[in-house]
């Protein structure tokens, strides 16, 4: 009988593709995966320790599985991802029935830790299963991607038929080397390594054969990819994006996240003008509009010129859509600095943005060197604020896109739509995608879809179930803060595509 296997995912879209890989080798392992925890025989929690919520959602999970495993001692337990690094075996201080932990740096290792707890049993020999990388110190800063061992589980992805392929995520870079004051990141995930082009090209390849769409290339600080071949040679994010869009041009849409305000060259958004089928979005977090939080947060650059680049950007792309994120009640931010945040969010006429209060996070630099000073009730005022400035800006530059048609990609049933307008970053997307996977016998039936354009604009419409995974042509008629509506244009109903 195969075990059977239960996975929650939170955080973002690495955790969302470190999770597919797993997921992928584990069941080559014989596991099953089902869509319930009370199914299981293991359970394992991806998890994401970005701010003090995301952990917490966790914590109460563990808790309600304190009682199972008293009554079931080879239910195996395990946490992955962000928080098992981050916490490390202090976790089990507060959760001793946890049998496995293993960090994002250490993914490679998790089906040999998850068949030794279930073929050992924690409670027999005492042992749990433990892999994290402040443990092992294994990820240098000096690593390539040649000596790196994560590499494989990248490496490992299977598509077998019947996999939902048609958005799809590929790595090319780990970790981060930015240690912004607020973040876990760089502890987490460890030093930046890149991946190598073949490899990721090879990937990209893969899932358009297997039917994909849309891949979306993932990494924390995206556009400072550089790949050092053996012979000194160096593949810059630019030529990565002209090579993957050579190299596969049934790929009807290339995206890439999250980029990063310095150090984004003007080949990278020539790239993106001159290739058709890299789509035109970019999500490039702000942070703060004042040049002195900024500075506390270590982020290198000063408003003027993060929108120097906005300007850029727009420069080469009028059409382009831009999206940030932006974190209120930074320590000592006052409110003068404050409505500066507002005055850049104004300026810059993000898509959307994704607004945060600082969470103060154990192991950075900003709760070690700053008092969380800016008292809870101020923080929601000034979050609430930015975002009734952001829907407002989102609202207008939805109502020019009124009257258009755009290339819509069908994600599932809009129901969901209200679900990701309410959720937080990254979680949207991650919730949106999980849920339209599970729609897996569309019938015949007229219903209210939900897409996104090329620039990420979210969009309803009336349609077949089974228009599902398509590009369609959809005519825009009205538009709300964070919705399009619109109806499928005439050449699309009578050809579809
Ligand atoms: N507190 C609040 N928001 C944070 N982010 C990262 N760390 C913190 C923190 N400690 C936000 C940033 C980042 C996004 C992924 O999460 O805005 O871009
Ligand atoms: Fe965190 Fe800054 Fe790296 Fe983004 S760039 S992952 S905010 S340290």
């Amino acid at each position: 009988m195969p075990r059977k296997l239960y996975l929650e995912t939170f955080g973002c879209q690495m955790n969302v593709l470190d999770s597919e890989l797993v997921l992928g080798q584990l069941r080559a392992q014989g596991y099953e995966s089902v869509d319930h925890r009370d199914q299981a025989d293991v359970i394992i929690y991806n998890t994401c320790s970005v701010r003090e919520h995301a952990e917490q959602k966790v914590w109460s999970r563990l808790g309600e599985l304190r009682e199972r495993k008293a009554a079931e001692p080879n239910l195996v337990i395990g946490v992955i991802g962000c928080m098992a690094e981050r916490d490390g075996t202090n976790l089990f201080k507060r959760h001793p029935h946890v049998d496995v932990l293993c960090g994002p740096g250490e993914l490679d290792k998790l089906p040999s830790l998850v068949h030794n707890a279930v073929v050992t049993g924690t409670g027999a020999k005492g042992e749990r299963q433990i892999a994290l990388m402040g443990n092992t110190s294994r990820r240098s800063s000096t690593l390539s991607a040649a000596e790196d061992t994560l590499e494989l589980l990248d490496l490992s992805r299977s598509i077998s038929p019947g996999d939902e392929v048609t958005q799809a995520y590929v790595r090319i870079t780990r970790g981060c080397n930015k240690f912004c004051t607020y973040c876990v990141v760089p502890y987490t995930r460890g030093p930046e390594v890149h991946r190598p082009p073949a490899n990721i090209i090879e990937e990209v390849k893969k899932l358009t054969d297997a039917g994909s769409k849309e891949v979306t290339l993932l990494g924390q600080t995206i556009n400072h990819y550089h790949y050092k071949h053996g012979d000194g040679r160096e593949t810059s994010f630019a030529e990565l994006l002209y090579q993957i869009h050579e190299a596969v041009p049934d790929l009807p849409r290339l995206r890439f996240v999250t980029s990063f305000p310095r150090d984004f060259s003007d080949q990278a958004l020539q790239a993106m003008r001159d290739c058709s089928r890299i789509c035109r979005y970019l999500h490039v977090p702000a942070q703060h509009g004042s040049d002195r939080v900024l500075k506390l947060m270590n982020r290198g650059y000063t408003s003027a010129q993060y929108i120097d680049f906005i300007d850029r950007a727009r420069g080469y792309m009028p059409d382009i859509s831009i999206a940030s994120d932006f974190i209120v009640g930074f320590p000592t931010e006052t409110e003068v600095e404050f409505q500066q945040t507002v005055e850049l969010v104004k300026r810059c006429r993000f898509k959307n943005s994704f607004i945060f209060k600082y969470s103060p996070r154990p192991g950075t630099i900003a709760i070690d060197r700053f008092e969380d000073d800016v008292p809870e009730e101020i923080k929601r005022r000034r979050n609430n604020e930015l975002l009734a400035v952001q829907q407002q800006v989102s609202a207008q530059s939805n109502a020019e896109l009124v009257g258009q048609t755009l290339e819509v990609m069908v994600e599932g049933e809009s129901k969901l739509v209200s679900r990701q307008a309410r959720s937080a970053y990254p979680a949207s997307q991650v919730e949106l995608k999980w849920e339209s996977r599970q729609l897996t016998d569309p019938s015949p039936v007229e219903t209210q879809l939900v897409g996104r354009t090329r620039g990420d604009q979210v969009v309803c419409f009336q349609g077949d179930l089974s228009l599902k995974g398509q590009l369609l042509d959809v005519q825009i008629t009205s538009a709300q803060n964070l919705t399009l509506f619109g109806k499928l244009a005439e050449a699309t109903v009578s050809q579809g595509k």
